[in-house]
């Protein structure tokens, strides 16, 4: 029998995710149905509990419903509940709901694909919303030299590396407050979706840097323009985004997708637009 999974968002209606998850089916030979749902903004619950009742065995969960999908959980990984924000729900067979993040592997394991090495080097990371909360935790795991959070308002980000201090080297502020050059700096605020740009100094690269925007889009955001002008080399969310989905997928199926096809298949995607 086909087992359905879907994606909630809203909107989701440009969601990548039925694509991919229809070719990793496919390479793993899984029979399984994908789908996109909007899910009302006021209840998050009741929608995930309508697709549990139609035969639904798990989801993905992307903007604005992470963190209503992790206050609705039975059970919970070690990293949703450090993230405080699920973006895969699992049904268990006893019926509970048990919700994981895959954010943060996803951007670890992008990073590695593309052979940049976290180990020792000097991370800036800026926002510190819930997309950056997801992947902290793997990020330190990766054992940085240092990891600085830089966010408009600078409280938030001193509150949040308080929150994930006993990982490792993490220490958080203001955009005025970002010192030194830095081997990768990842873009994790909304800024981009509105064409802003995260106030930083030209000389926050060091050389042979990589700068990493969170999001993706048919045109390189504003930030990685901007990077690419300071002499470091950009990269957008795509591979996040694709070997997130592969850890969910793993999760959901119990096989391990091969993300290099994928990825070559959604850049053709978006390409054509
Ligand atoms: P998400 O779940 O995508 O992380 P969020 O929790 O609303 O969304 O967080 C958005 C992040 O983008 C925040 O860090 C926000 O900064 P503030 O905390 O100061 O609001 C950041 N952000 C949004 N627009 C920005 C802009 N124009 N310049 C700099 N940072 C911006």
């Amino acid at each position: 029998m086909t087992d359905h999974y879907c994606v909630f968002g809203h909107p989701v209606n440009h969601s990548k995710s039925p694509v991919i998850h229809a070719a990793f089916a496919e390479q793993t030979g899984e029979d399984l149905e994908y789908s996109a749902i909007e899910a009302p903004l006021k209840n998050f619950a009741g929608a995930w509990k309508r697709f549990v009742a139609q035969g639904g065995k798990g989801a993905n969960v992307t903007v604005p419903f992470k963190e209503d999908a992790f206050r609705l959980c039975d059970s919970l990984s070690d990293r949703a509940q450090r993230a405080k924000a699920v973006n895969t729900l699992i049904r268990e067979a006893g019926g509970g709901t048990r919700g994981d993040n895959t954010d943060g592997l996803g951007l670890t394991r992008d990073l590695a694909h593309h052979r940049i090495t976290v180990e020792g080097a000097r991370i800036l990371v800026l926002g510190a919303g819930g997309a950056v909360r997801g992947v902290l935790e793997p990020l330190l795991q990766a054992r940085p030299k240092a990891l600085f959070i830089a966010n408009r308002t600078s409280e938030k980000a001193v509150r949040l590396a308080e929150d994930f201090r006993d990982l490792g080297e993490i220490a958080g502020g203001g955009y005025a407050e970002v010192e030194g050059r830095f081997d990768v700096v990842i873009n994790g605020t909304s800024a981009s979706l509105t064409g802003a740009l995260p106030p930083l100094a030209e000389t926050v690269f060091a050389p042979g840097a990589t700068a990493y925007d969170m999001l993706y889009g048919a045109e390189p955001t504003v930030f990685l323009r901007w990077a690419a002008r300071q002499g470091a080399r950009p990269l957008d969310g795509l591979g996040m985004l694709v070997e997130q989905a592969a850890v969910s997928f793993q999760l959901w199926r119990g096989k391990r997708p091969d993300t290099q096809v994928v990825r070559e298949r959604l850049h053709q995607l978006l390409n054509e637009k």
